[in-house]
């Protein structure tokens, strides 16, 4: 990522952090535009002491920012989530899981009441599919699953060498054209030994933080 992407994806990052309640504990999702957030986070002690987490990655920031993780079942409810994303249409559907944590970023999105997704400029898009749609699976399924995304015309590329913090793997599908966003979430849901499809469609972002070279949108 240039400087340039790296400044949006700190404008976005600390606009979020205007989003919080001081002493509010939060979902904090995984990839370098969250690493900016937990930054921010650290600049500002005690403006979070408590945070349920995506990723061990984000865990380990978040430890040394001085916030406590938790376990998602410790908490009854959960305000807010913020996390990025890898494509986001106006509508605020999104790809997910470039940084290979999707799974426990799903389930996060799921249990928060407000997903606030932060995102640079470059992400917005008017149809989901130019970014490769990350599919975590069970290991022993991955060709078995692979050759039905093959006949749902995807190409999935095994991210090889990657292990999830699930213990799965990811197949990347390239050339999608994903004009129904729920629809094909819905159907790829159905594949036996698919853990999670990148795809959040089902629950989208209740906001995106748009960071620009001047400013932040929020759409
Ligand atoms: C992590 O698995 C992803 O879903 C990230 O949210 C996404 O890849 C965005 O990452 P960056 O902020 O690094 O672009």
């Amino acid at each position: 990522m240039t400087a340039d992407g790296d400044s949006k994806k700190r404008r976005a990052a600390q606009a979020a952090l205007e989003l919080i309640t001081a002493g509010a504990t939060i979902g904090v999702g995984t990839g370098s535009t969250v690493n900016f957030f937990i930054e921010a986070l650290a600049a500002h002690p005690g403006r979070v002491q408590r945070a349920v987490s995506s990723s061990e990655a984000s865990s380990a920031r978040l430890r040394a920012a001085g916030i406590a993780v938790l376990d998602l079942n410790e908490l009854a409810r959960l305000d807010l989530y913020i996390d990025g994303a890898d494509e986001a249409t106006a509508e605020r559907h999104l790809i997910k899981g470039g940084g290979g944590a999707l799974t426990r970023e799903k389930i996060i999105a799921s249990a928060a009441r407000r997903f606030v997704c932060i995102i640079d400029d470059g992400k917005l898009v008017q149809t989901l599919g130019t970014f490769p749609l990350p599919i975590e699976v069970i290991p022993m399924a991955r060709s078995l699953v692979a050759r039905q995304l093959t006949a749902r015309g995807g190409r999935p590329v095994w991210r090889e060498g990657f292990v999830t913090d699930n213990g799965n793997h990811i197949l990347d599908v390239h050339g999608l054209v994903i004009t129904d966003p729920k629809a094909l979430e819905r159907e790829l849901n159905q594949i036996t030994g698919i853990v999670t499809v990148g795809l959040f469609a089902a629950r989208p972002a209740d906001v995106l933080l748009v960071g620009t070279a001047q400013a932040v949108l929020t759409r």
